[in-house]
């Protein structure tokens, strides 16, 4: 973890922000090198969970007005436990405490954790006693104008604004299910006590993909394609199958195809991205775990020098969501669903007799019968109605009862969500950890990167043997095709060429091209590959090509020229 920490703040990947004063936790900078590495891994994803399914892409405010968030429930449940010394002031998250100093799991409830306190009399780190728990709600809070203002809080889920404008959305797709709808960007979270660099942030990155579907209808047609993936998923009471995600769904360790769909996709874009297989796990959340909005949850997990981290969470937000909107907002978030043959339904209509309720109920005769026509529920010897505020009782001899067919079209529904949930920053933390390595080559240790090729920061570096005319503008010239071709390159001139090389090796540019006195002769240049240091001779007219077919596939460079060493 040191190594790779160190490595990363002085090569540009990512450091700690507000540095110059004195830095702040829970925020982190991306450099040049994470920027662009985490610019791949959007990029890929929008691959994945937007043009390879039925989905499109959207952007909402990070600020959300407050009845977003009382209707979602952050308002109230977005709560993690905290405790506070008495002497020294520190304030930690409990569970996490808890954990840390005693191994134990603990409930998200204050009461729960003074309960441990006082069991096994627990203390700050400083010997201190704790203050009495509190629920602390994780949401950012801002006011929107002057004076007063309205309140607003940051978005702790790119979530809500897509929930909000379901029905925008559900127009767009003409009403027809299913239909994803995707959101990449920043949540805040203002988290107890971060500790842990980019794995606890207060503002990080999310890529969200919010799949509205029939409640009936928890499928997908691609499922196959997983089918047979082996993945070891670990079930709410910890025990781990090796099973494929078919057999998972068959014995009901996932509750259906489309959950078991979304695990099969997210394991396939993660190890495309340089998740190892070995390294990664799925883990279903507790039922004392799960947010307030989730029917089932799994969770991505990769093994990193953190212990295994959550990295994805695929829940089943059912129709929590769209519900509670409904509600508050008064809106009709239901759609509606027409059946491919209309169903004939034979339906029992009540016809009010006039004649026997003119003269009992006179004035309110009239309004009695309309209610009676309208009557849908069940139908016994008597009938129950509210008529203007009052509840009336009407005897089975006010109306007959006829049995007619009906025609029905479709149906109003609230939608399903299965949301597929991925933490941008610590999946780009744990690629690069999963990619550090250290070998040695010619008798000299080195360190590597060995990022897929696909999602290398800069693809290729051009190196002139030596940093002097003509090499430097031949470099530069080659630079300039190689950028116009699309990719991302740098040229380096300073230093001995192993030197260049390692630079290159450690921040993982999986190809350095070099120009050497051949270059002048024929026209061609070297391809090194970073991972096996082979190093083979191409035509530089070939070479934008050779380097396209290279960078999308994983594809051994002796096969583009004759080899060179
Ligand atoms: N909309 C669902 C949702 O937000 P979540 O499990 O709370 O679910 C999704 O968050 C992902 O966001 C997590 O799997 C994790 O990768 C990432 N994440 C959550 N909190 C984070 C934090 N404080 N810092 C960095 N990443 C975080």
């Amino acid at each position: 973890m040191r190594d790779i920490n160190e490595m990363l703040v002085r090569r540009g990947y990512l450091w700690q922000s507000f540095e110059i004063y004195g830095g702040m936790a829970g925020f982190v900078d991306y450099g040049p090198l994470g920027n662009g590495l985490r610019r791949s891994l959007e990029n890929l994803w929008r691959e994945y969970f937007v043009i390879n399914e039925r989905a499109i892409e959207i952007d909402t405010p990070t600020i959300g007005i407050e009845d977003v968030f009382i209707a979602s429930g952050h308002a109230s449940s977005f709560t993690d436990v905290a405790i506070e010394c008495e002497s020294c002031g520190k304030i930690f998250r409990a569970d996490h405490y808890i954990k840390e100093k005693l191994g134990i799991e603990t409930e998200e409830t204050a009461e729960f954790v003074r309960e441990v306190l006082s069991t096994y009399n627990l203390k700050c780190e400083c010997g201190g006693r704790f203050k009495d728990p509190e629920n602390f709600n994780l949401m950012f809070s801002t006011t929107i104008g002057p004076g007063k203002g309205k309140p607003g809080y940051l978005r702790p889920e790119t979530a809500q604004g897509i929930f909000i404008n379901f029905k925008r959305i559900a127009d767009y797709f003409r009403d027809k299910l299913p239909f994803g709808v995707c959101q990449i960007g920043r949540a805040y979270r203002n988290e107890i006590s971060p500790r842990q660099g980019v794995i606890r942030l207060r503002e990080f990155n999310q890529a969200e993909l919010e799949y509205f579907t029939h409640p009936g209808n928890k499928k997908h047609p691609l499922f196959k394609k997983y089918n047979n993936l082996k993945i070891p998923l670990v079930d709410k009471n910890d025990v781990e199958h090796n099973i494929t995600l078919r057999e998972a769904v068959e014995k009901g360790i996932i509750a259906h195809e489309l959950l078991a769909y979304f695990i099969g996709k997210t394991a396939d874009f993660l190890i495309r991205a340089g998740i190892k297989k070995e390294l990664l796990r799925f883990r279903q959340h507790k039922d004392d775990e799960r947010a307030h909005y989730a029917v089932d949850c799994w969770d991505a997990e990769a093994k990193t020098s953190y212990g295994w981290i959550e990295i994805v969470g695929i829940a089943d937000r059912g129709d929590y969501d769209l519900t509670r909107h409904k509600k508050y907002s008064k809106e009709d978030l239901s759609i509606f669903i027409s059946y491919d043959n209309p169903i004939i339904r034979k339906v029992k209509k009540v016809i009010p007799k006039m004649s026997e309720l003119g003269p009992t109920f006179r004035g309110k005769a009239k309004k009695i019968a309309n209610a009676l026509e309208n009557y849908s529920g069940e139908i016994g010897e008597s009938i129950e109605l509210d008529v203007d505020g009052e509840r009336i009782k009407v005897e089975r001899k006010f109306f007959d009862v006829v049995e007619t067919e009906e025609k029905i079209f479709g149906e109003r529904i609230v939608p399903h969500v299965i949301e597929p949930s991925f933490g941008l920053d610590r999946i780009t933390y744990a690629i690069l950890e999963h990619s550090f390595d250290k070998d040695v080559v010619d008798g000299e240790e080195r360190y590597v990167l060995r990022l897929k090729r696909w999602m290398a920061p800069v693809q290729v570096a051009v190196l002139p043997l030596l940093s002097k005319e003509p090499f430097t503008s031949k470099a530069e010239e080659i630079v300039q095709i190689l950028k116009n071709s699309g990719f991302f390159t740098e040229r380096d001139d300073s230093g001995s060429i192993g030197r260049r090389y390692r630079r290159y090796d450690e921040i993982g540019t999986p190809f350095c091209v070099t120009i050497d006195h051949q270059t002048f002769e024929d026209s061609t240049v070297t391809i090194r590959d970073r991972d096996t240091t082979e190093q083979v001779r191409v035509k530089i007219d070939e070479l934008p090509n050779i380097l396209r077919s290279l960078l999308v596939s994983e594809r051994d460079i002796k096969e583009f020229g004759e080899r060179f060493r």
